[in-house]
């Protein structure tokens, strides 16, 4: 594909290699920056141990028809992620669809084709989902068959048991000790070998225009917005209106309408937006403060890749408090690798001490790091006692902490009723957990909130409101703004409007719904005939966290009895009762609506409610036709494949 052509690169991974010196790439098919991230430390780990030439590149950027003519003195790894539905990454369809088709034509007439390549893998997936790692063990399996040879296993990582990061780790020591073997490396003492340089611009004032602020696309320097809007530039979009659906102690829910009318964006109800966050105030003070920054924040640095392959992740010049609020993943789990890359830049003897161990055992840093939800800034003041990090060089930090990722959030309007405004529905993230002074915050919901109560005026915070820079010199956020793009999702209804179709969501599980409700209400108000329309709804209780409760009554207005709403409340009675509790009463007429094939969707909840309601699906279909559980289940994954079955799902 065409599609990281860009003038004058090549396509051709061997060459590129040549180009570079490298024998090492490392390709990455990444969604939401995972599997990147694992490709970078990679690339890291294998120069500073074993001095090998590595690069890291996007799979999207590269050819694969000549991975024939790749020596066998050097190596290419493979990190891939298996998204939603066993599906590749958008990066890596065209590598996906090349490797796993019918005897894919390469650039020799090589027998085995791939019989020179030595290839690692590792995969990145999540067991709550039907396909795990589907895409390393197809790739995997298409390598293999095509005669390439892997270096150690193929590593499975599961985020779906929260053992991503110990997966990881298990599996690239043994793969390191193979890898070496094979290619003949030495172990070396690891030496920080920095990618980046950061040179002090005092030549430059932090209001001169050519600095980077965190303006994350160029409306803001130029006055008008710059398109395309996608997933490498987010429209500033304005909020029409913002407002909270429930609000109980330490829970809360926003409702917020984004105007994408002044883009060229577009959605269809079903679709998700994503929110690009910044992260909050004090969390931006904290990590300055740590590492010594903060009577440095504003001053003017440029960022050099001090390797060709590498890229600067943000533009440049810059401040190093741009690089932190708008770049960096803050707050997010830290892996152990990095805290036992920190030692060696530690305060004090004790202090370097500790973080060997927490690098090195993992019971250890479970129990003092994972349990608290501790973020970097938290783990380096717990353990020096306050001392500040003054000796961490900013280019091992841009080069480890993870890229601070833009949010997912199904679409709760319907692209019928309101083409150019698109909501989201969304629970606020506080938990007060064990051990922690202060309850630990989401990100991107609480960026979310703030936005909400700055917009609303509000006078008093709520009780878990932070603050963020909204009025920054470039005027990022005015509170009114949000910045956004759209990706398109298959969780679609059926085109035929008179089909029946049965909703199964859960809390916040119920936003794409509510778009489905609102566009077939708008259909039967255009004249349309409307099939029958059921959403099972849960919450804890009817007067706390039933979400949009008018709304459905007004829908039932318009649909009559072709809208119904069946609510399981979790916390009213002495039992618990869920949506697939009410599912089953219903078994019935499910199966008879199932018969007159009404689609079927679920929302919400990947970890748990997803797979219960799937099995509850089984038991019906198996109980009410009376056929064996084996085929039931068959029934079920006919329908996922005929897309019948659909699920949106998150954890
Ligand atoms: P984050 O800061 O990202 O934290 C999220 C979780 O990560 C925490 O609860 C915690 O478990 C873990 N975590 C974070 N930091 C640490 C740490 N230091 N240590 C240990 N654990 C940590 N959400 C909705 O509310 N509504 C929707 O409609 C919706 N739709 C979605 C659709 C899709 C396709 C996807 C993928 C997700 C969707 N989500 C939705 C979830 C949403 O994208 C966000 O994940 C959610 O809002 C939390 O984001 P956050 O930035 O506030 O939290
Ligand atoms: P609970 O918190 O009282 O257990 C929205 O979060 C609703 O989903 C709540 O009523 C919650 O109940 C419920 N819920 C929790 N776990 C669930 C599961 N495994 N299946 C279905 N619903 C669940």
């Amino acid at each position: 594909g065409a599609n990281g052509a860009k003038a004058g690169k090549t396509r051709n991974i061997v060459e590129k290699m040549e180009e570079e010196g490298k024998n090492c790439i490392i390709l990455y098919g990444s969604q939401t920056g995972t599997a990147e991230d694992y490709a970078s430390r990679l690339a890291k780990e294998g120069k500073s141990r074993f001095g090998l030439e590595t690069m890291v590149a996007d799979l999207e950027d590269y050819d694969y028809d000549n991975l024939d003519a790749v020596p066998s003195d050097k190596v290419v790894m493979f990190v891939l992620a298996t998204y939603g539905e066993g599906e590749p990454t958008d990066n890596a369809v065209d590598f996906y669809e090349f490797i796993t088709s019918e005897g894919p034509s390469f650039s020799l007439d090589n027998d085995p084709a791939l019989g020179n390549l030595n290839f690692v893998a590792f995969g990145l997936g999540n067991n709550t989902y039907e396909h795990y790692n589907s895409m390393v063990r197809n790739v995997n399996k298409a390598l293999e068959k095509l005669g390439a040879h892997r270096i150690g296993d193929a590593g499975e990582g599961d985020d779906g048991a929260g053992t991503m990061e110990e997966d990881f780790l298990a599996w690239k020591d043994p793969m390191w000790t193979a890898l070496a073997e094979k290619m003949g490396l030495e172990e070396r003492e690891a030496v920080y070998d920095p990618i980046f340089s950061i040179v002090d611009r005092e030549d430059l004032d932090r209001d001169a225009p050519e600095v980077y602020l965190g303006e994350p696309n160029k409306m803001h320097r130029d006055g008008t917005p710059k398109g395309p809007f996608n997933a490498h530039n987010p429209y500033i979009a304005p909020i029409s209106k913002s407002h909270e659906l429930f609000n109980v102690k330490d829970r809360n829910c926003l409702h917020m309408e984004i105007d994408i009318s002044g883009s060229n964006l577009s959605y269809q109800t079903g679709d998700h937006v994503a929110v690009w966050p910044t992260n909050a105030g004090e969390e931006v003070d904290r990590f300055l403060d740590i590492f010594d920054l903060t009577t440095k924040r504003n001053h003017v640095i440029s960022v050099k890749a001090l390797e060709p392959t590498a890229k600067v992740p943000f533009p440049t010049p810059t401040t190093f408090d741009a690089v932190v609020r708008y770049h960096m993943e803050i707050c997010s789990p830290v892996s152990r690798q990095f805290i036992a890359s920190l030692a060696a830049f530690a305060p004090d003897e004790q202090s370097k001490a500790e973080m060997t161990k927490l690098g090195s055992d993992k019971d250890y840093f479970h129990s003092k790091v994972n349990v608290h939800c501790l973020n970097i800034t938290r783990i380096l003041a717990t353990v020096s006692k306050g001392k500040k990090w003054t000796n961490v060089p900013f280019s091992l930090l841009i080069e480890s902490v993870t890229k601070l990722q833009p949010r997912y959030y199904s679409i709760s309007s319907s692209s019928l009723e309101q083409p150019k405004m698109i909501s989201i529905t969304a629970v606020v993230e506080s938990q007060s957990l064990p051990g922690r002074e202060d309850p630990f915050k989401g990100v991107s919901t609480n960026y979310l909130l703030a936005l909400k109560e700055k917009q609303n005026g509000d006078p008093n915070p709520t009780p878990f409101g932070l603050s963020y820079e909204i009025t920054g010199p470039r005027n990022r956020f005015d509170g009114i703004h949000v910045p956004v793009h759209v990706r398109h999702s298959n969780f679609k209804l059926p085109s035929d409007p008179t089909k029946p179709v049965i909703m199964v969501g859960p809390g916040t599980g119920v936003a794409p719904f509510r778009g489905f409700v609102r566009e077939r209400r708008k259909m039967a108000e255009n004249g349309k005939d409307v099939g029958k329309t059921i959403l099972f709804f849960g919450c804890r209780k009817s007067a706390e966290d039933f979400l949009y409760e008018k709304e459905w009554e007004e829908a039932k207005q318009v649909l009559g009895d072709k809208f119904e709403i069946v609510l399981a409340f979790s916390r009213e009675g002495s039992k618990k009762v869920y949506v697939q509790n009410r599912l089953k009463e219903r078994a019935k007429e499910v199966n008879e609506l199932l018969q007159q094939k009404a689609y079927f969707y679920v929302c919400g909840d990947a970890a748990n409610m997803a797979r219960e309601v799937n099995s509850v699906l089984g038991q019906i279909l198996c109980e009410e036709r009376g056929i064996p559980e084996a085929k039931a289940e068959d029934i079920v994954k006919q329908m996922r494949a005929a897309n019948q079955y659909q699920e949106d799902v998150w954890s």
